[in-house]
C-alpha cells in the first residue's frame, strides 16, 4: 500500500557542488558555528516557557517505506507560536536590542536577558522600532520578541497572506502593513521604509550588505537541530534529513549543525520545495543563486519564496546533497496522514502546510525505486524530518484537513 499517490509529480536533482569533506568548511563556519550555537542556546533557554519540542517516531511511515526509522521534530507548539520560527526572529530581536543599548551608550556591556525581561531599559527600548517582511511565521516571531522585550514593531505582509495570519501577528501588538505583490516585494518595501524612518530590519533572508541579522536568525534555528539530535535514541545517527526550503535558512541551519556534530558520519541533507517556488532547486541546477519570478502560487505559504538567502546558499551549495520539488497535493495528503494517525501510529499530529514538504519528499522518493536508489534510502536509513509548523493558519488547516487542530488532537485513533 502506498502512503501517497505514486502519480504525484516529483523532481530530484543531485547537487553537483556538494563536497565530501567530513569537516565543515570555513565558508560555512563564517555563517554558523559552535560559538554562535552556544550563544543562541544560552539565550533562548532563558526565555519564559522554553522547552525542547517533541521528537516523534513515524513508525507507520518507516514500516511502509521499508526504512530503518523516520523521526519527526514537531515544532507545532514552540513557545505557543506554532512554528520553529519562534527561535530565529525573536533571537535576532534580542541580539539587536542588546547591541543597540550599548551603541547608544545606555549600557557599557550588553545587558542581561533578565534585565530586559524585567523592564530595566523599558524607556529606551520603546524608542527602537523593529520591522520585517513575512509570509506569516517569521513576522509572528519578530512581533512576539518585540513584545517580550518591549520595543516597537511594524510587520509587512504581501497580498496573499491570509487574514488569519495577519491577526496572529497583530495579536502580539505589532502594526501590520499589507503591500501589493509577493513576499519579495514586501521585503523590499520593509527595507525602503526602514531606511526612511530609522527602523531596524530583522529579516530572515540575507542580501548583499545585509548579513548580520539573518545570520542570528539562522543561528537561533540551530537549537532546534541540536535538540533533535539529542532526542534520537542512543546510537541512532540520522543518515538523511529532508528539509523544506523557503529562502533556505531552516535547511542551512540544520545542515550546518549536523555537519558540525556528526563530521564524517554526517547525514545526507535533502532540500525539498514546492514546485511553484523552487528557487533553491533552480539554484542547485544552475550552480549559483537564481531568482524565480511570478506568483509563487503554493499553499505552502512559508515556502513561497523566489530568492534564496545568500548566507543559506553558502551552507547549502556545498552542504546539501540533493534538491527536490513536490506539489501542494502531496503536502495536503501528508497533513491528513499526520492528522489521521496514519503516520505516527496511534498518535494524531497537527502539521501545517509548510511543515510537511520534507515528509512528502521522503515518501514520494521512498515509494519509487529509482529515487530510493538515487538517494541511498534503504532498510538501514534513519531519516529525520522537521515538522516546522502546526496549524498556524487555523482556518486553512480546517479546510484542508476536514477538521480543526483541536479536533485532531482530541481524537483517539
Ligand atoms: C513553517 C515553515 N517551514 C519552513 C520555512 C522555510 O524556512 P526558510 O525560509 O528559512 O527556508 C518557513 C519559512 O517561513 C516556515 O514558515
Amino acid at each position: 500500500m502506498s502512503l501517497l499517490n505514486t502519480d504525484y509529480p516529483v523532481q530530484l536533482t543531485h547537487n553537483g557542488q556538494a563536497v565530501e569533506a567530513a569537516e565543515i568548511g570555513a565558508r560555512q563556519l563564517a555563517v554558523l558555528n559552535p560559538d554562535g550555537f552556544a550563544c543562541a542556546r544560552d539565550e533562548i533557554s532563558q526565555w519564559p516557557g522554553y522547552k525542547p519540542s517533541p521528537l516523534y517516531e513515524l513508525d507507520a511511515v518507516s514500516r511502509t517505506l521499508g526504512v530503518g526509522g523516520v523521526w519527526y521534530k514537531d515544532e507545532s507548539e514552540r513557545f505557543g507560536l506554532g512554528s520553529f520560527k519562534a527561535l530565529g526572529g525573536a533571537y535576532a530581536v534580542v541580539r539587536l536590542l542588546k547591541r543597540e543599548l550599548v551603541s547608544r551608550g545606555i549600557c557599557n556591556n550588553e545587558p542581561s536577558t533578565q534585565a530586559l525581561l524585567d523592564g530595566v531599559y523599558r524607556g529606551h527600548l520603546r524608542e527602537i522600532v523593529i520591522t520585517c517582511a513575512t509570509d506569516g511565521n517569521h513576522g509572528r516571531s519578530v512581533a512576539w520578541g518585540c513584545q517580550l522585550f518591549g520595543c516597537g514593531c511594524v510587520i509587512y505582509i504581501h497580498a496573499t497572506v491570509s487574514e488569519g495570519r495577519r491577526k496572529a501577528i497583530a495579536a502580539y501588538g505589532a502594526d501590520v502593513v499589507r503591500v501589493p505583490g509577493n513576499y519579495d516585494d514586501a521585503v523590499r518595501q520593509a527595507a525602503k521604509d526602514a531606511a526612511e524612518l530609522g527602523r531596524f530590519v530583522v529579516s530572515d533572508t540575507s542580501y548583499p550588505g545585509y548579513m548580520a541579522v539573518p545570520r542570528d536568525v539562522m543561528q537561533g534555528y540551530t537549537l532546534m537541530a541540536e535538540e533533535a539530535f539529542n532526542q534520537l535514541p542512543k546510537g541512532i545517527i540520522p543518515t538523511h534529513i529532508f528539509l523544506q526550503g523557503g529562502v533556505g535558512g531552516l535547511a542551512a541551519a540544520v545542515t550546518a549543525q549536523a555537519w558540525i556534530r556528526y563530521g564524517h558520519q554526517r547525514p545526507r541533507c535533502v532540500v525539498v520545495e514546492p514546485d511553484q517556488a523552487a528557487c533553491l532547486y533552480e539554484s542547485a541546477n544552475r550552480g549559483e543563486p537564481v531568482v524565480v519570478h511570478g506568483e509563487l502560487d503554493t499553499l505552502m505559504a512559508g515556502l513561497a519564496c523566489g530568492e534564496v538567502s545568500l548566507l543559506a546558499w553558502d551552507v547549502l551549495s556545498e552542504g546539501a546533497s540533493d534538491f527536490m520539488t513536490v506539489t501542494d497535493d502531496a503536502a495536503v495528503d501528508c497533513m491528513r496522514l499526520m492528522a489521521d494517525g496514519r503516520a505516527c501510529h496511534h498518535h494524531p499530529l497537527v502539521a501545517g502546510e509548510s511543515a510537511v514538504a520534507g515528509m512528502a519528499g521522503l515518501i514520494l522518493a521512498g515509494q519509487r525505486d529509482e529515487l530510493r536508489n538515487a538517494l541511498g534510502l534503504n532498510a538501514d536509513s534513519q531519516v529525520l524530518l522537521i515538522g516546522s509548523e502546526g496549524a498556524t493558519d487555523p482556518e486553512l488547516y480546517t479546510q484542508l484537513v476536514g477538521r480543526s487542530a483541536e479536533a485532531v488532537l482530541g481524537e483517539t485513533v
